[in-house]
């Protein structure tokens, strides 16, 4: 399962020591785990004197960091990468070189396609192989011709990435399990990301610990499957990722834990109960059911009926009452019928989200529902998200109002928008903003929700004693 976050795109700022002698500019497409990808290949090439660049035109180098998992990925790539390619000969006019990287899913995908259509590219490398970034930026700026690096050895890469340099802001993303061995019929994440990978237990608290050291006030823990993660435990077991919950909620200065993103296979007893026992663990939770008809859930070879879906729901909320639920759906999958569709209306009404994604099937190329007969007409596809949106925004607008006049913890991370504004993230990750010092960032204040936005809250501080800190 990948995250389904919002896309970011903007440069990655890595602190560097000293003052950088050559620029680096990465655009992140995709998911949470792209975004921490990017931070690790800045923190990667830094030793090579690599500081950040704000746009590709004062950068010695380009990364385009792609993700394939839905539609038109790859043209977005190409028509940056002919853009890339014009300055790539401006700067060469003017005796300057640039070093242009495609990373990421696509070029996972599609290497060899990038290669033959734009030859000006350098380095094309697939999400395992980043550790050897360095290597290959040497070899590139010797050799002509693009240098591709695709391999699988996913746990080289984490053993052979740097740590990450410089101060972090509170919410900090900690990849701990890559892959995806569960081939759902629409997916190309088993293809381009490998199988199913968990670091082990003690590399993911040590560098837990250093990113508390360095600001962090919550962790989001990623992976495609991130409650498959089964890891070698500090005394050669194997835990779980409820196990792995319970040791980083020891660590000292560590608020909030997240993980990111589920699938509902994979969310056993214990996961469940940590639910109510952990306090850091936040009471909300991405767990992405694609459809409400069993059916459908079948073709898509997810391995489970709409009932577990409620069976979970019901658990979850049982021992954590607050906690919110939050889902990935897909329509218009091969072979939906208007009844499918109606089961996944049903299955929403039924549970209830505070926030969803979704998204009209696309045909990835080599996954199987690609193939299959029976593909859904793209105007019924229209028709049918429209309505599931329209029921999923008015869940989302009746959980934020809800939430008016309750109290509740929030971790600020920044300055707000508007002058005097301070902002942050509500235990269930609804962005939040109040009158208050910039100062407050990095810490859990107690405020009172004062009204609902769109895509935000109002609050007040409550916290004098916080205040007086700040
Ligand atoms: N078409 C549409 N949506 C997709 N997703 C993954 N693959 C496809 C596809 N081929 C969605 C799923 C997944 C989310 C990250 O992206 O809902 O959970
Ligand atoms: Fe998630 Fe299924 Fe894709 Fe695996 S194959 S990442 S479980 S959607």
């Amino acid at each position: 399962m990948t995250s389904s976050l919002p896309a970011q795109d903007r440069p990655i700022l890595s602190e560097t020591a000293g003052s950088p002698r050559k620029r680096l500019y990465i655009r992140t497409w995709g998911c949470q785990m792209n975004v921490y990808d990017s931070g690790r290949m800045a923190d990667v090439l830094a030793p090579l004197g690599y500081g950040p660049a704000e746009t590709p035109e004062e950068a010695d180098m380009v990364i385009l960091n792609t993700c394939h998992i839905r539609e038109k990925a790859s043209e977005k790539v190409f028509s940056d990468l002919g853009r890339l390619r014009l300055l790539k000969q401006e700067k060469e006019a003017a005796g300057q070189r640039m070093v242009l990287a495609v990373a990421g899913c696509v070029a996972q995908a599609e290497g060899a396609e990038i290669t033959a259509r734009a030859p000006w590219v350098d380095l094309v490398l697939g999400p395992q192989t980043y550790h050897r970034l360095p290597e290959m930026v040497a070899r590139a700026s010797r050799a002509a011709g693009a240098q591709i690096e695709t391999d699988f050895p996913v746990e080289q890469k984490f053993d052979h990435l740097p740590d990450a340099q410089g101060q972090q802001g509170p919410v900090a993303f900690l990849t701990i399990q890559e892959g995806c061995d569960k081939f759902c019929s629409f997916c190309v994440v088993p293809y381009t990301r490998g199988a199913e990978f968990s670091r082990p237990a003690a590399a993911i608290v040590a560098e837990a610990r250093r990113m508390v050291a360095r600001g962090a006030r919550e962790i989001a823990l990623l992976g495609q499957n991130v409650n498959a993660w089964h890891g070698e435990a500090p005394d050669g077991s194997t835990w779980g990722l409820a196990r792995l919950i319970h040791a980083l909620a020891e660590i000292d200065g560590l608020a909030r834990i997240r993980y990111t993103t589920s699938h509902p296979r994979d969310m056993d007893d214990a996961l469940i109960r940590a639910h109510g026992t952990v306090p850091q663990l936040m009471p909300f939770l991405h767990l992405p059911v694609q459809s409400g008809s069993d059916k459908m859930l079948q073709a898509m070879n997810r391995g489970h009926e709409a009932e577990l879906f409620f069976r979970l729901a019901d658990r979850l909320r049982e021992a954590r009452p607050d906690l919110a639920l939050s889902s990935d759906f897909i329509v218009g999958h091969p072979g939906e019928t208007a009844e499918d569709h109606a089961a996944t209306m049903r299955l929403v009404e039924k549970v209830g989200f505070a926030l969803a994604y979704s998204f009209k099937y696309s045909p990835r190329p080599g996954t199987p529902a690609a193939d299959q007969p029976f593909q859904v007409a793209e105007t019924v596809k229209d028709e049918r998200l429209q309505e599931l949106q329209a029921l999923l925004r008015r869940q989302q607008d009746d959980f934020n109002r809800a939430c008016v006049g309750r109290e509740c913890d929030v971790l600020m991370t920044g300055a707000g928008r508007h002058p005097g504004q301070v902002a942050g993230r509500t235990p269930w990750l609804q962005p939040i903003h109040a009158i208050g010092p910039e100062g407050l960032a990095g810490q859990v204040v107690r405020v009172r929700i004062t009204a609902a936005h769109p895509n935000s809250l109002s609050a007040t501080l409550l916290d004098e004693k916080e205040l007086a800190c700040a």
